[in-house]
């Protein structure tokens, strides 16, 4: 597909796949204000941001692939002045595409934060970024001081861990509170931070909307498919010649992202689309879209000397450990889960796997929000996919691979 009629603007619109990630130099410095504004154009007020944003069918980037235009439309339609939230914490261990943007083009996000903040009447925006993210927020605080915008900006330090990026938690970060999530409703978008109306969009999210705000819809699905227009950021590891942070056209196959990335280094058995919290395919041609999976943006080539399950298990236990501790369903569900898949793993039970299936099913849509529906969404794509090596270790009590830490699991840093 190729980019196609542009919209008249003082700068040409990137007519590439590369879009976030344009203005990104060898050097790895952040993009600097005037560097930006010579790339993409000044940010000018745009006429009607969110019936843009709406037509462009942008969705967002922190997992959940909620159409952008819709939330904006629902914040603007409440009683007082809104807040926004750049959602900065990414919390998934096999992802850092949030941290590039930050690090490296801190003022698309800022574009896109303040261009969202005007659309809907706010003149508050905070940034909650993990604690420990020192370079990203001293680009952050760095490009802030270059800029001349209206609204007010604050930059706020709140506890890294995976349930920490969870909204609703997030907010009670940034008020001060423990970083639980809490019961919805109220969404955000109607009591948030301090009672007002609050947009809570990821930083990639913001980003896209600052290149919509100035190239328009019809710029924006001129990459991507129809039903998923545009580009997206993928966390591409594993066993690839060069991982990183890849801007791919949505649409795009798992193959061609990792032919991008120099090729696969070994043997692969499989592919983690989607991260923890989504799933694993065998299928090398499964097309990468936001609501079908990427959620956000993590690919991970699996080789196959590595044991899916002992992998699996040792992430299930992670996303356990993870749990915020304060429903039933969650702590004692994904405990038992982690313990099943790591009973199989180690050859210590020969029946578990039938069990894990019914478990998964019954922690899900049972929490305060969706951690324990993305861990039973993992584990039964575990289940599934590595069907074959299960049955192996349930039989003789092992298999021929390995766990190589594959995959990453984070740890708190308080
Ligand atoms: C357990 C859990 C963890 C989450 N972690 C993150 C995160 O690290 N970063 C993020 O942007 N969204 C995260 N989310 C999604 C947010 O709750 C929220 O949907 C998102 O920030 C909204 O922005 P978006 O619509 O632009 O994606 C998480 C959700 C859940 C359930
Ligand atoms: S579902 Fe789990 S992670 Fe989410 S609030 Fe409840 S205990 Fe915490």
């Amino acid at each position: 597909m190729a980019a196609s009629a542009l919209r008249r603007t003082p700068v040409a619109a990137p007519a590439g796949v590369a879009r976030l990630l344009d203005g990104v130099r060898d050097d790895n410095r952040p993009v600097l204000l005037d560097e930006h504004v010579r790339l993409y154009g000044p940010l000018e007020p745009a006429a009607d941001l969110v019936a843009t944003l709406e037509s462009s069918g942008l969705r967002g980037r922190g997992g959940g692939a909620f159409p952008v235009g819709q939330k904006l439309a629902a914040v603007a339609a409440q009683r007082g002045r809104p807040v926004v939230v750049v959602n900065a914490t990414e919390g998934e261990p096999a992802s850092s595409k949030d941290r590039a943007l930050l690090r490296l083009v801190p003022h698309l996000v800022l574009d896109g934060a303040a261009a969202a903040a005007a659309a809907i009447g706010a003149r508050e925006i905070v940034v909650g970024l993990a604690r420990g993210r020192s370079n990203e927020r001293d680009a952050l605080v760095a490009a802030l001081k270059e800029r001349r915008d209206r609204a007010r900006w604050s930059v706020k330090a709140v506890t890294d861990g995976f349930v920490a990026g969870e909204e609703t938690a997030l907010l009670n970060a940034l008020s001060g509170k423990e970083p639980k999530p809490t019961m919805k409703p109220p969404y955000p978008f109607e009591r948030g931070l301090r009672g007002a109306p609050t947009l809570v969009q990821n930083v990639e999210t913001l980003a896209h909307v600052a290149l919509i705000a100035r190239f328009g819809a019809r710029w924006f699905r001129s990459v991507g498919t129809e039903a998923e227009p545009g580009t997206a950021l993928v966390t591409l590891s594993g066993a690839v010649r060069r991982p990183g942070v890849y801007e791919i056209e949505l649409g795009t196959r798992v193959s061609e992202l990792i032919e991008q990335a120099g090729g696969a280094t070994e043997t692969l058995s499989a592919f983690l689309v989607g991260g923890y919290f989504g799933g694993w395919t065998r299928d090398a041609a499964h097309p990468l879209t936001v609501a079908g999976g990427l959620g956000a943006g993590v690919v991970v080539a699996f080789p196959a000397d590595a044991c899916g399950v002992r992998e699996s298990a040792r992430v299930t236990r992670y996303l356990a450990n993870e749990s915020a501790g304060q429903c039933g369903p969650c702590v004692h569900g994904l405990a038992a889960l982690a313990s099943g898949l790591e009973e199989i793993a180690a050859g210590k039970t020969s029946d578990r796997r039938l069990h894990l299936a019914r478990w998964a099913q019954q922690v899900t849509a049972r929490g305060a929000c969706r951690h324990p529906d993305g861990a039973a969404r993992f584990v039964n794509s575990t289940l599934t996919v590595f069907e074959e090596e299960l049955a192996l270790h349930l039989r003789t009590g092992r298999c021929r691979g390995r766990d190589r830490g594959v995959l990453p699991v984070g740890s708190r840093r308080g």
